[in-house]
């Protein structure tokens, strides 16, 4: 038996799993917490950045981290059959899970407004895939009205057992660090994510007021998170792309649009939530245009040696803005996560990409004139 059995398994007692229940995992979480060598220097500020590298999960992407606990839940309550909307990651994420756990998973997608990585992984893990003339939000009303009349499980992130799962990468943050960090920045679509940062930040903290205690009701008591372990926690820092910003314009956005696919989002499901965290933490929200992310995501690849999807450069995007300006001061540890894997969506970076390509002959000769002009 592999020592590393999954999140599920490790973080049991901080989780609302029965003891004897049959775990769907793919031995998900316990992925690298990166320090970037290079980006730093280049912004000529003394700052600590991590990066959190989600997208080295089971089917790249940090969905994994609430599907494992969805799916296990879905399977333990006897559910035969799960759905959700999803921009990508989550319909690739349940399909995977779903597949594991010998049941059916149904997903909305807007059609032709995901990446190609995500809808490959989705038919070739057996989902039922419904591509859909609308987008991410128009999904999720549906979702939620058909799972009135039918027997099906949503795993978006309104399961509140997805944001427990997902509250273990705070977890792992702190165990790698032994603290907290100054500030966590993460990109926001629909903003459980951050919300469940800060539910395991919290829970580390011992610190079990404001939306621990709401959240943390969903436990029953099984997880013991009163237990203190450091007693600070970051500021929380939410960016979002520009054209999909509801977070900034302080409501919802009718016709949201951006290259970061991911969080294509106008009608964030866990907007009081994420309000909260910004207060209870003192932190922001803040955007970046679609040229900012995609520089982002060529930086991180190119400097540091770590590919990304877009909608993951985000939360590196603002933070390289907000350090650069000194809204986040030297001497800071900043820990960005990179929610998704660059391999999630190959048509976005080739297409920036293109002129780094060169044809040559197949000679010696203009092989070795192409590496000395370079050198
Ligand atoms: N980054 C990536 C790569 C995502 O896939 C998502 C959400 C987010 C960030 C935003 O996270 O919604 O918790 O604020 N993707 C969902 C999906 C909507 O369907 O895959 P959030």
């Amino acid at each position: 038996r592999p020592r590393y059995t999954g999140l599920i398994a490790k973080y049991h007692d901080r989780l609302p799993v029965k003891d004897d229940s049959r775990l769907i995992s793919l031995g998900e979480g316990n992925t690298p917490l990166i320090r970037l060598n290079n980006i730093p220097g280049e912004l000529g500020k003394d700052v600590d950045i991590y990066v959190k590298y989600e997208g080295l999960n089971p089917t790249g992407s940090f969905k994994d981290r609430g599907m494992t606990m969805a799916v296990t839940k879905a399977v333990e309550e006897g559910s035969k059959a799960i759905i959700c909307a999803s921009t990508g990651n989550t319909s690739a994420s349940a399909a995977a899970y779903a597949a594991r756990a010998g049941i059916k998973a149904f997903v909305l997608i807007p059609d032709g407004k995901i990446a190609m990585g995500k809808l490959a992984q989705a038919i070739m893990h057996g989902a039922e895939v419904l591509q859909i003339r609308g987008n991410f939000d128009d999904g999720m009303r549906l979702v939620k009205e058909v799972a009135e009349h039918a027997p099906v499980t949503i795993v978006n992130s309104v399961n509140p057992y997805r944001l427990q799962g997902q509250k273990t990468a705070a977890f792992e943050i702190v165990e790698e660090l032994e603290r907290a960090p100054d500030y966590h920045c993460l990109p926001v679509g629909n903003a459980g994510n951050i919300t469940a940062h800060w539910i395991g930040y919290c829970e580390y903290s011992g610190r079990g007021e404001g939306i621990l205690t709401e959240a943390c009701s969903l436990c029953h008591g099984h997880c013991r998170y009163a237990s203190a372990i450091v007693d600070k926690r970051p500021v929380m820092v939410g960016y979002q792309a520009s054209g999909s910003a509801p977070f900034l314009r302080g409501h919802m956005v009718d016709d949201p649009d951006t290259v970061a696919t991911a969080i294509r989002i106008g009608h964030p499901q866990s907007w009081d939530y994420a309000w909260k965290v910004k207060e209870e933490s003192g932190g922001w929200f803040d955007e970046c245009t679609d040229g900012e992310i995609l520089e982002a995501q060529r930086l991180l690849a190119d400097r540091e040696g770590v590919f990304c999807e877009p909608a993951s450069a985000t939360s590196l995007a603002g933070a390289m803005r907000d350090i650069r300006n000194g809204v986040i001061p030297e001497g800071s540890t900043v820990v960005c996560t990179l929610t998704g894997h660059g391999l999630k969506d190959p048509d976005v970076a080739i297409q920036q990409s293109s002129d780094a390509l060169r044809t040559i002959d197949a000679t010696l000769d203009d092989v070795r004139r192409a590496i000395t002009d370079r050198l």
